[in-house]
């Protein structure tokens, strides 16, 4: 499709939609989604929604008021939104999370949640035999992102998951409210001993992203056919993508679990499933 309107001016039925978080302006999703209105020639607009944690209930009843079609929801309200939607998703509501609302035509509020979707297919894209069934995987790290990470992997027949997370309580918190006996949860430390026949490793943690420590750990132990993938982004090639690659194995940045995770709320807002291309990725992360 393209647009006949080279000054992208709206109209009067334009969709609206946006990103809710505090803050708001680190996020990378006005861009993308941007992006994917330009491309596709559609008369919307994604905007950058500041909104206070103390403001979001009345915040999200307003859009919905103003007539937009849906919203993102990013740190710290992903938890906030799950009480204020009418329906939830299954997924939204077993990861425990909310990213995704959509406004339905008779004023409900429709919860969901992309980001194990996004994790998956960006694996799908970048890694096409992957078979999530195959074997073992193992995640590193027990907070907010690990949560789309289990269940997906779980949805997808995945036999075992061993999880490692410096402070273990909060890994066996997660794993008895996920409450499948494939979750194993073991030791930080000895998270390199339960590499031995992984078909998966996938970080979860903040280690590794600008401004972290690294993420070190010991790969010895791992097959090298193992796929190795991360969610930190920030920077592309981390140090355990780096480490990987080095003796082999195949591996998957986190660029794309952010841009697939986004393309369900696209669908739905905007009427298109829109495609995850080198040029977006280029485009979003380039600093104009
Ligand atoms: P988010 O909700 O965005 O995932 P988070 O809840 O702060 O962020 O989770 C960060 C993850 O990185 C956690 O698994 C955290 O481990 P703890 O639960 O023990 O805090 C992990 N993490 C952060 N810094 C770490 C470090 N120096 N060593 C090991 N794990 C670390």
């Amino acid at each position: 499709m393209t647009s006949r309107n080279p000054y992208r001016t709206l109209s009067g039925t334009s969709r609206l939609a946006g990103v809710m978080g505090w803050p708001v302006s680190h996020s990378k999703s006005p861009r993308l989604h941007g992006y994917w209105l330009a491309k596709y020639g559609i008369d919307g607009c994604y905007m950058p929604l500041p909104v206070e944690p103390e403001n979001f209930q009345a915040a999200l009843i307003s859009l919905r008021n103003l007539g937009f079609s849906g919203v993102n929801v990013t740190i710290p309200q992903k938890e906030m939104a799950m009480p204020e939607c009418d329906e939830l998703s299954d997924r939204a509501r077993r990861i425990g999370a909310v990213n995704t609302v959509t406004f339905a035509k008779d004023g409900r509020l429709l919860g969901d949640n992309t980001d194990g979707f996004g994790f998956l297919e960006n694996l799908r894209q970048e890694a096409p035999d992957i078979a999530f069934a195959s074997g073992p995987a193992v995640v590193l790290g027990a907070g907010g992102a690990c949560r789309a990470v289990l269940v997906a992997l779980l949805d997808e027949g995945c036999p075992e998951i061993r999880l490692a997370n410096r402070t273990r309580k909060r890994a066996e918190d997660v794993a008895a409210e996920i409450k499948d006996p494939r979750i194993k949860v073991i030791d930080w430390p000895v998270a390199p001993d339960a590499l031995d026949g992984a078909s998966l490793v996938v970080n979860t943690t903040s280690l590794g992203m600008v401004g972290q420590p690294k993420l070190e750990i010991d790969l010895s132990g791992l097959p090298q056919t193992a796929l190795v993938t991360d969610i930190v982004y920030a920077p592309l090639m981390t140090d355990l993508l780096v480490q990987a690659k080095a003796r082999g194995n195949p591996i998957v940045d986190g660029l794309g679990m952010l841009l697939h995770q986004a393309r369900p709320g696209f669908h739905r807002w905007f009427g298109i499933d829109p495609e995850v291309t080198q040029e977006l990725r280029d485009f979003v992360l380039s600093p104009d």
